[in-house]
């Protein structure tokens, strides 16, 4: 062998010697990986996540968490196998959402979750995207021109659409799926409010709607990825493009092309004087050409989830429990009558008894149960809990509403009541903000928090003026939990099944 030879095999055997020692360190690099990532623990909170025993005892994953909750003496608990604390303590909430702020951001792994869907819209971004959009979208949702602007779409909607749905259902004695109509109502209306068009979902033909659909499935796909114990089967799946990840990227598929068509029209018709919250941020951005379709897009996604199974999702558990409270819907009713019939806006705010109805039903069926931030330096919460860095951190509203140390014994009661000072005149007191995160709180609370209101409160005395809802069935009437499905925001499994009967005057 000459010396050449020797070299080159030399060289050779250095290379393989090299792969072999690459293979060893990404083969323990995944290792590692899955080690850290890959759910196992055997405590008794973690064993009861991962088998999904608490089924046996709890309706809903909420009610495990509220019952856990109320038994932690601070209020918090952690479930290792999700890297996740969970509190239920108003003193942490406010440190996570306004004291500590920059410190638990939406963070990575949130905005990874619903990235596909909501892309850099104001619900997923962080830092100075969202300081952008928050600036934006708050003085276009405060400015008067647009809330009178989207009362006067409120108020069409349930007048020559919502209330002739609910008459015929009242004639013919059908049965109606309240949720869905009231999904129907919610989605056509916060279209018309954010694209200035109507898809029409609340006709009387009730028609399928290709993007309401596709935005369903594509939301409840998305929250499937945040209940998964490891992010890695997702990530998996949606590599190869296989089960729920193909459905999702189809569903988002759908979205798009509707949301790119709808901006498409917006642009054809010239934003002019248009009121909808599309041509506004188009006006006052100047965006209007190509490459600011994706930006108008990911806004207007982002309005549509917040504005639509927030609001009927609320409207839903109100009617349920209005079904079986009929002495508050009786005082519904004086109240619409004392103010002598006729609504307004200005009435509507006047409204002290239906507000406090209102803000009962989010305390017991808050629209968005649960949310998360990320703990990015290592902290330790109000309570004395540590949370390590790059932690997730919930807080629950569904639990917080069922926590007597907030509420009193009678938590568990519907009493509109307690939100109400002052005798036979009361006014509506509202509760502090991080005891009822309901629309969150601190910087990042709710920007269309008193459209939502005046949009329910329209709906709810409209409908109590006119009609007594009865709900058929035991889903959410036996005094028990309804079941809901596992979501972004809250929906009840299985629909509302109503009868609809006029009231006697
Ligand atoms: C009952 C109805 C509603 C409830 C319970 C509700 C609740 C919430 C909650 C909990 C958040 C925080 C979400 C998060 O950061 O993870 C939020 C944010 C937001 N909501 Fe609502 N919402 C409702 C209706 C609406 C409506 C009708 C609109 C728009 C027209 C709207 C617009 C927004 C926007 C833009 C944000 C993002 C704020 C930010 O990140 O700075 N919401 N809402």
């Amino acid at each position: 062998m000459d010396s050449m030879e020797e070299l080159s095999l030399g060289a050779r055997w250095a290379g393989l010697a090299f792969f072999a020692f690459s293979m060893c360190v990404t083969a323990l690099g995944v290792i590692l990986l899955v080690v850290r990532r890959w759910p196992w623990c055997g405590c008794h909170v973690c064993r009861a996540y991962l088998t999904g025993s608490w089924r046996k005892e709890f309706t809903n994953l909420g009610d495990w968490y509220a019952d856990l909750l109320r038994r932690s003496p601070t209020g918090t608990v952690h479930v290792h196998v999700l890297g996740c604390t969970v509190t239920a303590n108003p003193a942490n909430v406010e440190y996570m959402l306004k004291t500590r702020f920059e410190n638990f951001p939406k963070g990575k792994p949130f905005a990874e979750i619903l990235g596909d869907l909501l892309g850099g819209g104001i619900f997923n971004v962080d830092g100075d995207a969202w300081r952008h959009q928050r600036k934006m979208a708050s003085l276009e949702l405060g400015s008067v021109a647009v809330r009178s602007y989207a009362y006067k779409i409120i108020a069409g909607e349930v007048t020559s659409r919502l209330m002739p749905v609910l008459a015929d259902a009242a004639d013919s004695g059908k049965v109606l799926d309240l949720q869905d109509v009231f999904r129907r109502f919610a989605f056509d209306t916060i279209c018309k409010i954010s694209f200035g068009l109507d898809p029409g979902c609340l006709d009387k033909e009730m028609p399928v709607s290709e993007l309401a659909d596709a935005f369903d499935a594509a939301s409840r796909l998305s929250a499937m990825r945040g209940a998964a114990a490891s992010p890695l089967m997702w990530r998996m799946k949606r590599f190869l493009n296989v089960g729920s990840e193909r459905e999702l990227r189809k569903a988002i598929r759908i979205v798009d092309q509707l949301a790119a068509a709808m901006i498409r029209e917006r642009q054809k018709l010239g934003v002019g004087n248009s009121l909808d919250l599309l041509s506004r941020f188009m006006a006052s951005t100047g965006a209007g050409g190509e490459d600011d379709d994706k930006f108008l897009r990911d806004i207007v996604v982002s309005f549509l989830l917040a504005g639509r199974d927030t609001v009927s999702s609320a409207l839903t558990t109100l009617f349920m429990l209005l079904s079986r409270h009929g002495d508050v819907a009786a005082a519904m009713r004086a109240e619409v009558a004392a103010g002598g019939g006729v609504t307004s806006y200005e009435k509507l705010k006047r409204m002290h008894y239906t507000h406090a109805v209102l803000y009962e039903n989010m305390r017991l069926f808050p629209p968005v149960q649960f949310d998360s931030k990320f703990c990015a330096a290592a902290d330790v919460l109000p309570d004395g809990t540590y949370v390590a860095g790059g932690e997730r951190v919930m807080y629950h509203p569904y639990a917080m509403g069922r926590m007597p140390r907030i509420w009193g014994a009678d938590f568990a009661a519907f009493t509109p009541e307690r939100w109400l000072t002052g005798g036979p005149d009361a006014s509506f007191a509202p509760a502090n903000l991080y005891k009822f995160p309901v629309f969150q709180a601190g910087l990042r609370v709710c920007l269309g928090k008193e459209l939502a209101i005046t949009e329910m409160k329209a709906v709810a005395v409209a409908v109590v003026k006119a009609f007594d809802i009865e709900v058929v069935g035991d889903n959410g009437r036996s005094g028990g939990a309804p079941r809901f499905v596992p979501g972004l925001t809250a929906s009840v499994s299985g629909g509302l099944p109503v009868r609809v009967k006029r009231v006697k005057s």
